[in-house]
C-alpha cells in the first residue's frame, strides 16, 4: 500500500533510529556506552511518583480539559513569569504531549502550504520534518563557527515566502545558549518582516554560568505579541516519559492550537499532569542538585573531549559538539566518523548531520562520571 506523500517526505529521526540500534547491540552481548542519550540518567523524585500514584489511586483517569488541568497551567506561567521576567497567565498556556508535539501542533497551525520556515544550523532533528509535515519548506542557514546565530546570513534567508523563525535555546546539539543581544536583533528582523518567532527551550533550565538564558518573549511586548515560546519538564524535571511539554504564548495563538488539539490529542494523560504538577511545586533543590551534577560532568567530559577534538565549552543543555577538524583524511563525512566510533570504541553518538551540520559529533555527558571517563578513553584510544 503506498504511503501518503506527506510520509515519504519525511526523514525517520535519526536519534530514535540510533537508540533502536544501541538497544539491539546490547541485547546481542556487546558492550556499548550510550552517549547518543537526549535524557537525564536522573528518575524523578520520590514526592513525584507518589504524587502520581496518588492521582491514580483518586481516580484521575478521565479526560481532562484540552489545554491542561488549571493547577498545572498556573504554574506552568508562574515558573515562566519567576524565570523571565514576563507575567503571563493561565491564559497563556497550552499543555500537550510534549513539546515534541506543541511544535507539532503550532506548524499545523500556523504554516501555509509552501511558508517558509528560516531555521538556524545546527537544529534539533525533528524540526525540518514537522515543518515539512505540515507543508511548509525548511530553510537552513547556518550559524557562525562559534555556533551562536549568523544574523547576516539569517536577514539575507528571508524572502516574501518567509513566515516563521524557529530556533533552539540553549540549542541542541550544540549547546550553545543564544546571547540577548541576538535575540534582540532576531526580534527586530521578525519585527521589519512581520514574522512569527517560536523559540524552544527545552533546556532553559540547564545553563552553566557565567551564561544567561533569555526568553525571546521577554524582550518586550511587540515581541511577545508576535512570540510562541515552547517548553518542557522532560529535561528540567527528569519526567521525558510523563510528556508534559507546554507553549507559552498571547492567547490569540492559544485558541487555534487549543482548537486542533482537540480533534488530535485531546488532553495529556491526566494522573501524569498531576505529577508534573508536584513537580513545578515542589522544593527545587532537587532539580537545582541535578544542574550542579551537569556542570561537574560538563567540566570532566569538555576536558577529555578536548584532548581528542577542537571543541567549544558548552554553555548549557548536556552536548558537547566537537569538530572534526583535523580528521578530515580519516573520514570524510560526520557519519563515518560516528559508525568508526561506534564499531572500534563501541561508544554511540551522533554524527552532526543528523543536526543539519556535516563535521561534527554530537556527545551527550548526560552519564555517570565513570561512564564519562571510559567512553572518552576508548575513544581517545580508538583514534590514536
Ligand atoms: C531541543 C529539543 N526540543 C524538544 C525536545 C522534545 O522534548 P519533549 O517532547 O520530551 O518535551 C527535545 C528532546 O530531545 C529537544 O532536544
Amino acid at each position: 500500500m503506498p504511503f501518503s506523500h506527506r510520509i515519504q517526505a519525511v526523514e525517520g529521526s535519526k536519534s530514535v533510529g540510533l537508540a533502536s540500534l544501541v538497544g539491539k547491540l546490547k541485547s546481542e552481548g556487546h558492550d556499548i556506552i550510550g552517549l547518543h542519550v537526549g535524557e537525564p540518567d536522573f528518575p524523578p523524585p520520590q514526592e513525584v511518583i507518589e504524587a502520581t500514584q496518588k492521582a491514580l489511586s483518586d481516580l484521575q483517569v478521565r479526560y481532562s480539559l484540552v489545554p491542561g488541568i488549571p493547577e498545572l497551567r498556573e504554574a506552568i506561567a508562574d515558573r515562566f513569569s519567576s524565570r523571565s521576567g514576563k507575567k503571563v497567565n493561565l491564559e497563556n498556556i497550552l499543555v500537550s504531549n510534549g513539546s515534541k508535539q506543541i511544535l507539532y501542533n503550532i506548524f499545523q497551525c500556523f504554516i501555509h502550504e509552501g511558508d517558509e520556515v528560516i531555521i538556524p544550523a545546527p537544529y534539533w532533528v525533528t524540526f525540518p520534518e514537522s515543518i515539512k509535515l505540515a507543508g511548509g519548506t525548511p530553510v537552513i542557514v547556518k550559524s557562525r563557527d562559534d555556533l551562536g546565530l549568523d544574523l547576516e546570513a539569517i536577514e539575507e534567508a528571508i524572502t516574501p515566502k518567509t513566515k516563521m523563525i524557529l530556533f533552539n535555546t540553549p540549542n541542541n546539539p550544540s549547546s550553545a545558549v543564544y546571547a540577548k543581544e541576538d535575540l534582540l536583533k532576531v526580534g527586530e528582523l521578525a519585527k521589519k518582516h512581520d514574522l512569527l518567532v517560536v523559540s524552544d527551550e527545552a533546556y532553559e533550565s540547564l545553563v552553566f554560568e557565567p551564561n544567561v538564558h533569555t526568553s525571546i518573549a521577554s524582550l518586550s511586548d511587540d515581541l511577545f505579541q508576535r512570540t510562541i515560546t515552547v517548553q518542557t519538564l522532560s529535561k528540567s524535571h527528569c519526567l521525558t516519559g510523563y510528556r508534559v511539554g507546554y507553549m507559552i504564548a498571547p492567547t490569540k495563538f492559544i485558541e487555534p492550537v487549543n482548537k486542533l488539539q482537540s480533534h488530535l490529542n485531546g488532553n495529556v494523560c491526566t494522573f501524569a499532569q498531576y505529577g508534573a504538577l508536584k513537580a513545578l511545586t515542589m522544593d527545587q533543590t532537587y532539580f537545582e542538585d541535578m544542574v550542579a551534577t551537569m556542570v561537574k560532568r560538563k567540566d570532566l567530559a569538555y576536558g577529555l573531549t578536548k584532548e581528542i577534538f577542537k571543541c567549544h565549552e558548552p554553555q548549557g543543555a548536556f552536548y558537547l559538539f566537537p569538530s572534526l577538524d583535523g580528521y578530515e583524511d580519516r573520514f570524510k563525512t560526520c557519519n563515518e566518523a560516528a559508525e568508526f566510533i561506534l564499531k572500534e570504541a563501541k561508544v554511540a553518538l551522533l554524527p552532526g548531520s543528523a543536526f543539519g551540520i556535516d563535521g561534527y559529533l554530537r556527545i551527550s555527558f548526560a552519564s555517570h562520571e565513570d561512564v564519562l571517563t571510559e567512553a572518552l578513553g576508548r575513544i581517545k584510544e580508538a583514534l590514536k
